[in-house]
């Protein structure tokens, strides 16, 4: 059977193979470790970052449902300086890749944070989160404004000039690829979509939301319709090539995704079932696309008929 060169270059970006690791749902990185290398994935994308430490929502902030999971956490995480000088150094970023994913609350302190990374050579990459739906302030509401998106992805931009800029696209607006032009307006490299769908969860007999936020971000397989059609309407409409994500677990949802024009993945939600997911899934594509016949993804990508 013919070998399959998984390694992919898009956007100022190569990758051993298109595998990452979805921001929030891997921890810094280490925490995984036990479960396989790090080195095996094309690349980790670590929990968002904020210019101080956050604490997040108050809990319950995690429940489950039929097919997915709500989460409101909130961009609870160590703050930008404590990630820099305790966590990244013990990450194998010469080998992977590791991506910073920054959340902000205004254009002007998403150029801040930006600019903290500009002379960090661990980190191949920022993805900027403009569509957390779980933050009173900016997430999701950026998100959803076309002009905020190109000033954030301008301001992120203009401080950190030299590193491939991904915008995180949020499904919960009437027409995504507004998003994503605006993004690219606003000197984006990569796209990568999806975040979580609003949504939530109740109980008849507590009268209760399961949130203590009362509305979280689905995610998980539920998620991955949408996210397949965001993707394929984003590759479609624009020239920026779109990393994928929303509900992917196994090989076969990753060469769906790349079917409909992904250059890469994030596997999200399900790393909380099975830790280890993210690694075997490299040896899986390799496996699946070889079966296919492919010596490579670039062919395969974006071949969708219709
Ligand atoms: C518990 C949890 C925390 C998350 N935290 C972040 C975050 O900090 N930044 C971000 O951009 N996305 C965050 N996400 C969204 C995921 O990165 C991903 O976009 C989403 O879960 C869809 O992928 P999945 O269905 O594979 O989980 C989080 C998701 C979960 C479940």
């Amino acid at each position: 059977m013919a070998t399959l060169n998984t390694s992919v270059s898009f956007g100022g970006l190569t990758l051993k193979n298109p595998v990452l690791t979805a921001s929030g749902t891997f921890g810094y990185g280490l925490e995984f470790s036990p479960y396989g290398d790090l080195t095996k994935l094309g690349g980790l994308v670590v929990k968002g970052l904020s210019l101080k430490p956050r604490e997040g929502n108050p809990m319950p902030r995690i429940a489950e449902t039929p097919c997915g999971m709500l989460n409101a956490i909130g961009i609870q995480n160590v703050g930008v300086e404590v990630f820099l000088r305790n966590k990244l150094p013990l990450l194998p970023w010469r080998e992977t890749a590791v991506i910073a994913n920054l959340y902000a609350c205004s254009a002007e302190e998403f150029g801040d944070l930006a600019g903290l990374f500009a002379g960090e050579e661990g980190v191949a990459a920022l993805e900027v989160n403009v569509s957390c739906p779980n933050v009173k302030e900016g997430g999701a509401a950026f998100g959803a404004d076309p002009s905020q998106i190109e000033r954030v992805t301008a301001a992120v931009r203009k401080r950190c000039p030299k590193k491939p800029v991904i915008v995180k696209l949020s499904p919960n607006v009437t027409d995504i690829v507004v998003a994503g032009r605006a993004a690219a307006d606003g000197g984006a490299d990569i796209l990568s979509a999806i975040n979580t769908l609003t949504g939530m969860a109740v109980d008849v007999r507590t009268r209760k939301p399961r949130l203590a936020n009362v509305v979280g971000g689905l995610s998980g397989p539920a998620v991955k319709p949408v996210g397949l059609r965001c993707v394929w309407q984003l590759a479609r409409a624009l020239p920026l090539p779109v990393i994928g994500i929303g509900g992917i677990s196994t090989a076969e949802d990753a060469l769906e995704y790349m079917l409909v024009g992904a250059h890469a993945v994030q596997v999200g939600t399900a790393s909380f079932m099975r830790p280890d997911v993210a690694f075997t899934l490299v040896e899986a594509i390799e496996a699946l696309g070889a079966s296919l016949g492919l010596s490579s993804l670039d062919e395969y990508r974006g071949s969708l008929k219709t």
